[in-house]
């Protein structure tokens, strides 16, 4: 078609349609269906010990204005403050009004394994189902089953203090072409039964690279940098390399970085303390320690 100079600007606009619709349709949710999630009966007790290793709580603590409560429960509602403002982590007791109460299974997966609400909307990747997505399905719904276990509390919904936050939103769907792996983590046959417990409880619900792997221009994990370390992804400071911890003579051997993983700052060890690793320290001190130990072979095994 010759294109007469009276015509451009109609062409431009088509252009420009066209250009939307694609990026409407590429950044549109794609949701596991119930076909893709195992059946499979929740185990509360294994559920609980995925709990901690995922750090669920350190995000989705309770808001300090709900009172008589036992501020031990996911409740929700506390600022977690990142780079683009300010979100309040949802209620995951299972009240029906305020919690997860009356989700399916399928929704809990979706949301974070896939970060894709029940309303079909994209989820921030603040909450770390980038990592999440690694996990086998049946940890998630074990999670699930334990979370199902804890008194509900009430703990209203708290609009997240973002400017535009649905565009935001939409934009995350375009961002899960680079940002989103969701290939299943895969144990490496040539390694012993404890460093693929390590290694899973590393890459998948320990979400350690979200924090000590470099980022490239696109804000994705950038792989070839694994556990190098880099600035912190909250903004502030910067989180320290994962490998040679033992080569550089941070730690004298595993058994003493799993030592510094179950005990932190408390029996002297001073680089577990700040930007969010406290909190990590905690989750992993709940593990029974031959998880802890796993955990601990695994980064002693990066050189
Ligand atoms: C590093 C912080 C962080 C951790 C760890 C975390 N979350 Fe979240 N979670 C968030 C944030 C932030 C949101 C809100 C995201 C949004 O509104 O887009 C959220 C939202 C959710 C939602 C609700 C989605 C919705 O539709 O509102 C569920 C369910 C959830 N998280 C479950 C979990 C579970 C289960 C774990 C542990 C396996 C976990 N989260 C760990 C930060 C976290
Ligand atoms: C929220 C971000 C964040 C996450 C998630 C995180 N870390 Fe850290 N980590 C840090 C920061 C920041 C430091 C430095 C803390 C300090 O200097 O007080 C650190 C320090 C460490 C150290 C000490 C390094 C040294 O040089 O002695 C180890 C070991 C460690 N992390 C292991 C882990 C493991 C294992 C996981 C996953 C289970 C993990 N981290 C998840 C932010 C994080």
């Amino acid at each position: 078609m010759k294109l007469l100079p009276r015509n451009i600007p109609l062409a431009l606009a088509l252009i420009a349609a066209l250009g939307l619709a694609a990026l409407w349709v590429l950044s549109m949710p794609r949701p596991l269906t119930a076909a893709d999630i195992p059946q499979h009966a929740g185990d509360a007790a294994n559920g609980e010990r995925l709990y901690h290793a995922a750090g669920c709580f350190s995000c989705h603590q309770p808001s300090p204005d709900l009172k008589d409560m036992d501020a031990s429960l996911p409740a929700g509602g506390a600022p977690l403050v990142t780079p683009i403002g300010t979100l309040y982590p949802l209620n995951l007791t299972p009240d029906a009004e305020t919690g997860i109460g009356t989700w399916s299974d399928l929704d809990f997966v979706n949301a974070v394994q896939r970060g894709i609400s029940p309303e079909g909307e994209h989820l921030i990747p603040a909450l770390p189902y980038t990592s999440y997505a690694h996990m086998k399905p049946e940890d998630v719904l074990d999670i699930r089953a334990y979370l199902a276990t804890l008194p509900p509390v009430t703990s209203p919904e708290r609009e997240a203090e973002i400017t535009a936050l649905p565009l935001i939103r939409r934009g995350v769907g375009l961002w899960k072409w680079v940002g989103l792996d969701t290939t299943p983590w895969k144990p490496d046959p040539k390694q012993s039964e404890n460093w693929n417990r390590g290694s899973y409880l590393v890459n998948g619900p320990g979400h350690c690279q979200e924090c000590h792997t470099p980022r490239n221009a696109f804000m994705a994990l950038n792989s070839s940098k694994a556990f190098e370390g880099g600035p912190h992804p909250e903004g502030k400071g910067r989180v320290p390399s994962l490998r040679g911890l033992i080569e550089r003579g941070r730690y004298t051997d595993a058994a003493d970085l799993a030592s510094a993983l179950q005990n932190g700052e408390a029996m002297g060890y001073d680089k577990l303390a700040s930007g969010g690793m406290g909190q990590v320290q905690r989750n992993i001190s709940m593990l029974p320690e031959a998880d802890v130990q796993a955990i601990a072979d695994y980064i002693a095994s990066l050189k």
